[in-house]
């Protein structure tokens, strides 16, 4: 098969910001603001995902505590907990877990290569690295997208949906997510009467400029693909549906990996699992 006849190859892995667009003001347009979830409203999130796929909360969750749980995570971090890419027990993730995700990924028709490591640390799970504020409020924004109740399985299970909140590690020295669109969760949402749809939001736990110097998160805002992070800050979340493409443009290809580090770039993820 010729390059050209595979779309997978031609998949752009390092988009770039379009140069005819003013990036600064369109995620400033995206953007909401607020110091409690009250202070969310669910019409204003619609509308912002709505008009540009992409929403970003700020104010929400405080630097100064997520900083004090990567001090905690540190303290606590080995790699010698690393588990394989495959080969868990499907229960293992519904504790605290670490396991690498490498490699080539395909599921239902979509191909998104990545190289990261992720952590899980549920809600249902002890708080070992107090990180229970940020991933509760990074839920009730998700809740607020979807049409739930604020705390829909956030502290326990509800509908059979529990909350599987971790942090996806993309090391520096290459850490990447190919540009992709969500199929599996949000067929999970779909097939679980959630009318509202799925959204996915995340909570920025590294700053760029300070944790790593290129790369980051890129996501597809009002049709322009930009690397957002150089306009969002440590505690924002950030909010796609499953018509967003998104993913991780490489973590500091100058830098050499190193497995027993945690340099890199961080996101809270709190996706809807089934339970099992
Ligand atoms: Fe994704």
């Amino acid at each position: 098969m010729t390059t050209a006849m595979n779309p997978q190859i031609e998949q752009p892995t390092q988009p770039m910001a379009m140069s005819d667009v003013n990036v600064t003001d369109l995620v400033e347009k995206a953007t909401i603001q607020a110091e409690s979830i009250g202070e969310v409203s669910p019409s204003d999130l619609a509308h912002c995902l709505e008009e540009y796929t992409f929403c970003r909360i700020t104010g929400l969750v405080k630097q100064a505590d997520i900083r004090a749980a990567r001090k905690r995570l540190a303290d606590q971090f080995t790699a010698e907990n690393d588990h394989p890419v495959i080969g868990e027990d499907a229960s293992m993730v519904s504790t605290n877990f670490q396991k690498l995700a490498i490699g080539h990924r395909r599921a239902s028709g979509n191909y998104w290569p990545r190289f990261a490591r992720i952590i899980y640390n549920p809600i249902m799970a002890p708080d070992i690295y107090g990180l229970r504020e940020a991933f509760v409020r990074t839920a009730q924004i998700r809740n607020l997208c979807m049409g739930q109740p604020v705390d829909f399985a956030v502290s326990g299970v509800d509908d059979g949906m529990w909350t599987c909140s971790r942090i996806h590690h993309y090391p520096a020295g290459g850490g990447f997510m190919s540009l992709h669109r969500d199929v599996v969760a949000p067929s999970v949402v779909s097939e679980n009467g959630i009318a509202g749809g799925f959204y996915q939001p995340l909570v920025l736990l590294t700053q760029k400029g300070e944790d790593f110097d290129t790369g980051g998160g890129v996501a597809e805002i009002d049709g322009h693909v930009v690397e957002y992070e150089d306009y969002a800050n440590m505690g924002d979340i950030v909010v796609y549906n499953d018509m967003t493409q998104h993913g991780v443009n490489d973590i500091d290809p100058h830098k050499l990996y190193q497995q027993d580090s945690l340099a890199g770039r961080m996101g809270g993820l709190v996706t809807l699992f089934k339970k099992r």
